[in-house]
């Protein structure tokens, strides 16, 4: 079993959505896919109802998934850690204990752009552009993921 974490701020608009793009592109037996916020503002909360409607317009309900926060026990439970932005990359870092936990952390866009560092844009202020740009986005980089796994 191969086990993949998506990792955002809040783990209810841009690592849900990542989640489920990316469960809809890999076999369940073989793939174990998650998600985590690095901070702990929306602990068993829903996903945000835009991430839930854009993810619902092309076919994927992540209706019943629940927010937590990452852990460095994480950091043991999964094999890949995909985080949004650069902050979330410096969060999830920072609690790296070794060279083995910093390789697990990758920026997810840059599957799609190499060692670019570009962030997926967070959501949450902004209006419904914005979580459909970020499904666009995430669609892209989890694609590659499933190609590169496959
Ligand atoms: P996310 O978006 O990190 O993509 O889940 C956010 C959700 C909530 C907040 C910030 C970002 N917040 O400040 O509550």
């Amino acid at each position: 079993m191969v086990k993949i974490l998506m990792v955002c701020l809040g783990n209810i608009c841009r690592s849900p959505l990542a989640e489920g793009i990316l469960k809809s592109k890999l076999a369940s037996n073989s793939y174990f896919i998650d998600s985590a916020g690095t901070a702990n503002y929306h602990h068993g909360k829903q996903p945000d109802s835009r991430s839930i409607a854009v993810a619902r317009k092309y076919g994927l309900d992540i209706s019943h998934l629940k927010a937590r926060q990452f852990t460095v026990d994480d950091f043991d439970a999964f094999d890949f850690i995909y985080v949004m932005d650069e902050s979330n990359y410096q969060n999830v870092l920072s609690l790296a204990r070794n060279e083995n936990d910093t390789q697990k952390v990758c920026m997810i866009l840059n599957l799609v752009y190499p060692n670019q560092n570009y962030d997926v844009p967070d959501p949450y202020y902004g209006g419904d552009e914005g979580f459909e740009k970020v499904y666009k986005m995430l669609d892209e980089a989890c694609t590659i993921i499933a190609e590169n796994l496959s």
